[in-house]
Formats: structure tokens, C-alpha cells, sequence
């Protein structure tokens, strides 16, 4: 194992019928708050009514900022750390999926700093302060709910970045698999890829003798797949939609990463794709991963077997370590595509004309990746395999 130290100070709040602990949560912070949410799903599935209801009740004194995007904008949150510095807002609530979360990650910490929200994204600045929040969570799939981490796009120049700091972590999360129940399929397959996406990254790492955390990874993903079928046999089921936010969470809150170094690779090339074409997050990493897998698979090849036998039943009988694990990558592409996930840049009409540009991005920082270094060539023959 790599030595480590382990943080997590999120109150993670689970259940149904939790949205209630808002009454307790939210006035330890103080009365103004901003509550932050998407673009609307919030007023159709009635989650809306009951969070202003429940604030009312706790004597908060309500401000809004609705309509963050998906792949949220640093404009928005430009405009939200302007309410909470103009309105003198104690405390933040994020209700809504990663992308409202992650918004209001950088408005808490931009509220509480004089120059532009952008230069924390990009790290000019690091946030020495910031404003209280809690959220709740409505869609399975990013992990925001209980991590540090904000991912935000600088529509302006076509740049998307993740961020964090110790000062992001939401003081709670409340998760009621309840209101899960009205996403729409393909955002509920986006979460399934994206939350398997994040063990992936863990899972590929060269640290050695982590025989518990493996089994917590191959855990995880073998109750995803074992659960997502049946989900979307019945996207009103509570109890699967439950399954998928707990695993959701624990796909990305630091747990599964104690003793291991994460690659995040593939991440950073789909942070890049979507910076210049604006698609959903889990929709690049079903492209991208396989690809990232099958360029890789010579680095460890036993790591792949591992992952092909234990998780996706692989017999190895007669194979060599590289054959298993290739044939566990086959099946992670059939299991994803039989959810509905892409399988091509072509299936959001994405073709070679900006490759060279988000080949650039991907490499600002030049080469990256944990598991293995990626340069230039490799992000290149990635992204020319994925079209
Ligand atoms: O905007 P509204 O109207 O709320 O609709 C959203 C949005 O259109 C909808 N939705 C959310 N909850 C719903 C619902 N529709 C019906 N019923 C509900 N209960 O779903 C759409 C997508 O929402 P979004 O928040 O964008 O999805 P997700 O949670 O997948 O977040 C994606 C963002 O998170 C970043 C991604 O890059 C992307 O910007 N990531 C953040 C990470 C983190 N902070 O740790 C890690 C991830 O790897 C990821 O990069
Ligand atoms: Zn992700």
C-alpha cells in the first residue's frame, strides 16, 4: 500500500424521509442562504416545493439561484458569489445532481474572495476562506455529494477544469433515493458509467498488496452491474435507485483511494472533449475508457485479469493474463452498451476536425496519468481509436 492519510469531514445523511434533518442542519450556519439548483427538475418532481418548505419552516431567509447548467459555467458561478457577497449570505444549499454541486463548491469559496472565481479553478489563487454548504442530491453518478472536487467550464475559452480544496467539502449531504426516481434513462445510465468510470481510476493503480481495496472496488462494481439492469427495467424502483446512489457516493469519496495513487487519466482527456463540444461527462468516458483500457493493458496486464475474472467473469482457463483481460474489457463495452451508453465521438458527431485542439488541452500540463504517463502520441491514438 502507499502510506496515506484519510479526510472526509462530509456529513453524509441517507435515507428516506432525510430531507428533514434541513430543520436541524441548515440554522447552525446562520440565516441567509442561498439555494442553488439546475434548470428545472427540481420544480417538475416536487423536490423544489418541499426544500422551501422545510427552509420556511426552519426560518431561513431564502435567496435563489436556479438555472445552473450541466458542465456548469463560470459565469454562473461569477453571478452566484455576486448574490452572496451583495445579499450577505451565510450558507449555501446545492439541490440538484454534480454540476449544481460543483457550482456551488467555487460560489462558496469565490464569495469569500475579492478577485475572479476563475483564478481558483485554474489555481492562481487558493481559496483562504470560504462560505457553508450543504447539499442535496438528486442524480447518482459523481461522488460531489461527498468529495472536495469541482469540475467547471470556462465557456469563454472553451477550457473545463477540476478543482478542489479543503475549504469544498459540503458540511452535509442529504441523499433520498426518492428523488432520484425522475431521472430520465440516459442521464441514469451517464451516472452508472461515470460511478464505475471513478473505480476504474482507482482500481488502476501501481501500488502493491491492497487486497482490501480491491475487494472494496470489485465490490462496488459488482453490485453496479448486478443492479443497473434491474434499474433500468424500472427507473421508479426505490430500492435500486438506492443501490446506485450509495454506490455512486462511495465510487468517490476518498474511501475506496486510501492506500492507492488514482491514474485519472481518462478524466482528463473527457474533461477536455467536453470542454470544445459541450457533451455529458459519462457520455466521453464510455467512449474513452475501453480505449484508455485496451492502450494501457500491456503496463499490468495481471491488473486487467483481475478486474476480467473477478468482475466480469472471465474464466481464464487457457489465457494468457492480456487475452483475460481483454476479454474483460469486451465485456465492460457489451455491459455498457447494452445499458445505452455511446460507444463512438461519432454517436455525438464528433469527428477529427478539432482533434489537434483538444489533443492541446489534454496536454496543458503536459504528460499525466498515474498508472502510466501519457503523452502527446498516446492522447492522439486514444482519441483516433474512439472516433
Ligand atoms: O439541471 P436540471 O434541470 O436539474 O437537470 C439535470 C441535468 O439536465 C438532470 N437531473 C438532475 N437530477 C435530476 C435530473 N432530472 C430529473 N430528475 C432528477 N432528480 O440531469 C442532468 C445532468 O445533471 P448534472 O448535474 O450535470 O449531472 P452529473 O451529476 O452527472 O454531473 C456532471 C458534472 O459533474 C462533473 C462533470 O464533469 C460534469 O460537469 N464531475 C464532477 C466530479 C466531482 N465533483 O467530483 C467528478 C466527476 O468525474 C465529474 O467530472
Ligand atoms: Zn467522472
Amino acid at each position: 500500500m502507499n502510506a496515506f492519510s484519510f479526510y472526509n469531514p462530509v456529513k453524509l445523511i441517507f435515507g428516506k424521509g432525510k430531507l428533514e434533518a434541513l430543520k436541524k442542519e441548515m440554522p447552525q450556519y446562520g440565516k441567509k442562504v442561498l439555494v442553488v439548483y439546475g434548470g428545472g427538475s427540481i420544480k417538475r418532481n416536487g423536490l423544489y416545493d418541499e426544500v422551501m418548505e422545510t427552509l420556511n419552516e426552519a426560518g431561513m431567509e431564502i435567496f435563489e439561484l436556479g438555472g445552473v447548467e450541466p458542465n456548469p459555467r463560470i459565469s454562473t458561478a461569477r453571478k452566484g458569489a455576486e448574490i452572496c457577497k451583495q445579499e450577505g449570505i451565510d450558507v449555501l444549499l446545492a439541490v440538484g445532481g454534480g454540476s449544481v454541486i460543483d457550482c456551488t463548491k467555487l460560489i462558496a469559496c469565490a464569495a469569500k474572495y475579492e478577485g475572479d472565481a476563475w483564478d481558483l479553478v485554474v489555481r492562481k489563487a487558493i481559496p483562504v476562506d470560504a462560505l457553508p454548504f450543504g447539499t442535496v442530491l438528486t442524480l447518482a453518478a459523481t461522488g460531489s455529494e461527498m468529495n472536495s472536487g469541482s469540475v467547471i467550464t470556462n465557456e469563454e475559452t472553451q477550457e473545463k477544469y477540476g478543482w478542489g480544496s479543503p475549504l469544498s467539502f459540503p458540511k452535509f449531504s442529504i441523499l433520498d433515493a426518492t428523488y432520484t426516481k425522475s431521472v430520465p434513462s440516459d442521464q441514469t445510465v451517464y451516472g452508472i458509467v461515470d460511478m464505475m468510470s471513478h473505480v476504474f481510476e482507482q482500481y488502476f493503480n501501481n501500488a502493491t498488496n491492497t487486497p482490501v481495496q480491491d475487494r472494496m472496488c470489485e465490490g462496488v462494481l459488482a453490485a453496479i452491474i448486478e443492479t443497473a439492469p434491474k434499474l433500468m427495467e424500472d427507473l421508479e424502483s426505490y430500492e435500486h435507485r438506492e443501490t446506485i446512489l450509495f454506490a455512486g457516493t462511495m465510487g468517490l469519496n476518498n474511501f475506496l483511494q486510501m492506500g492507492y495513487r488514482g491514474d485519472w487519466a481518462t478524466h482528463n482527456i473527457e474533461h477536455a472533449v467536453s470542454a470544445v463540444y459541450d457533451i455529458p461527462h459519462a457520455g466521453g468516458l464510455a467512449i474513452l475508457f475501453p480505449r484508455w483500457m485496451r492502450h494501457n493493458i500491456g503496463v499490468n496486464p495481471e491488473r486487467f485479469a483481475q478486474l476480467a475474472i473477478r468482475v466480469f467473469g472471465v474464466d481464464p482457463e487457457g489465457k494468457s493474463a492480456e487475452e483475460a483481460g481483454l476479454e474483460g474489457i469486451e465485456r465492460l463495452v457489451e455491459f455498457w452498451t447494452s445499458l445505452g451508453a455511446p460507444t463512438n465521438l461519432a454517436d455525438y458527431k464528433i469527428d477529427d476536425s478539432q482533434l489537434d485542439t483538444i489533443v492541446e488541452k489534454t496536454m496543458v500540463n503536459g504528460e499525466f496519468g498515474n498508472f502510466t504517463k501519457l503523452n502527446t502520441e498516446d492522447v492522439k491514438k486514444i482519441l483516433v481509436e474512439s472516433l
